[in-house]
């Protein structure tokens, strides 16, 4: 847990050392095991206040009448663990809306060996160039940019959620399901039995990153907001903000100040410290050029069957292999959703 305070806003970090992850309150199958085909002894007692009961931890438990799995068969029994390594590798060919790096081109400046002190050394901007019309104009993009200025950047601040707002959620929401990242992601996650079908991983998501939660005050923030736009607590440490592009926008509007790198990865990883308004981030990590959508989908995907554990995985581009750590938390105020994600540097 002293692991993810290095890395989180302190109110992610706090949240995430006070209550444990999410357990199976009935470790029933989880005790005994599954096992395959019929087996009447595959069972364990339930406390039932009416009646003397059992449960099944067998696969016939599944027939479709009456079903008498125990509580924690599918977590245990259907779920399975995802290949992230295979998944991603996919994800990387597919990844149409990644924008090529003749488009942007960065300086990373100084190395910020210790995140811990905040002084600024690096004196230039982190990016040198970036292509606007191109970018903001590609695929996903297109409808990416209009969200982050719907969030009230300050927790504490309820947000609005306009109709307008929520369209345009919508528009984002329909452009990312329509790519073929995310059917590879519904693929994968459907055999896991994570997902039924592409619509039922669009509602999830939409449940999982849209859903406003409580940061300082109620609905004042989510897990889009603070993973892909950023959010600033009250005492002004920055939260979040894991997006290269929106890290180019407030870099461009004089927002964010870069003060050096803390870690580098390849292909396109980097870890860095910056000034955001008034508040520092001594430590946060993005990727250069992905859409929004191949985020969405290792993160959720990392969320659904590791949560609250970092998941390390290595993926293939078909010439070279690169390991990635990543980690998504559960909110724990309201269980079903996301309140960050982010690779580790
Ligand atoms: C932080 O780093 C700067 C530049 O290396 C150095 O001058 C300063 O003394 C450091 N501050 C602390 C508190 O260590
Ligand atoms: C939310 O509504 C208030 C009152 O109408 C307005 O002042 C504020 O700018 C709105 N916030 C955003 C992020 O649109
Ligand atoms: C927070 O959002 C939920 C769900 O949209 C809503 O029911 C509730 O009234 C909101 N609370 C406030 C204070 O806006």
């Amino acid at each position: 847990m002293v692991f993810s305070c290095l890395f989180v806003m302190i109110s992610v970090c706090l949240s995430v050392t006070t209550a444990a992850p999410a357990l199976d309150t009935a470790p029933h199958c989880r005790s005994i095991g599954c096992c395959p085909g019929r087996d009447d002894e595959c069972y364990m007692p339930v406390i039932d206040p009416i009646r003397d009961a059992v449960c099944y931890c067998d696969d016939f438990c599944l027939r479709t009448e009456g079903s008498d799995c125990c509580s924690d068969f599918p977590t245990v029994c259907v779920q399975e663990q995802i290949d992230m390594g295979a998944m991603v590798s996919e994800l990387w060919l597919a990844d149409e809306n990644r924008i090529d790096e003749g488009r942007y081109s960065y300086n990373v400046q100084a190395p910020k060996k210790d995140y811990r002190n905040h002084t600024d050394l690096s004196p230039s901007r982190l990016y040198t160039s970036f292509d606007e019309d191109f970018i903001f104009n590609k695929g996903t993009f297109k409808s990416f940019v209009p969200l982050c200025d719907n969030y009230e950047i300050m927790q504490g601040i309820t947000e609005n959620n306009t109709a307008a707002e929520q369209a345009e959620v919508e528009q984002y929401l329909d452009d990312v399901m329509d790519t073929e990242i995310m059917a590879i992601t519904t693929r994968y996650l459907k055999d896991g039995g994570y997902v039924t079908d592409l619509q039922d991983l669009r509602e999830k998501m939409k449940t999982i990153w849209f859903t406003n939660y409580f940061a300082e005050a109620e609905n004042d923030s989510s897990a889009f907001e603070h993973v892909f736009c950023g959010d600033i607590k009250s005492t002004l440490s920055a939260g979040g903000l894991h997006n290269w592009v929106t890290v180019y926008r407030e870099e461009s509007i004089g927002n964010l100040n870069y003060h050096g790198y803390t870690g580098q990865r390849a292909p396109l990883q980097l870890g860095i410290q910056y000034t955001w308004i008034e508040a520092i981030k001594p430590r946060t990590s993005f990727m250069f050029g992905v859409s929004t959508e191949f985020e969405l989908a290792i993160f959720t995907t990392a969320w659904l069957f590791n949560p609250d554990e970092v998941t390390s995985f290595s993926f293939s581009d078909g010439v070279s292999t690169f390991p990635v750590d990543v980690v998504a938390w559960t909110h724990k105020g309201s269980e079903g959703q996301i309140a960050s994600a982010y690779f580790l540097d």
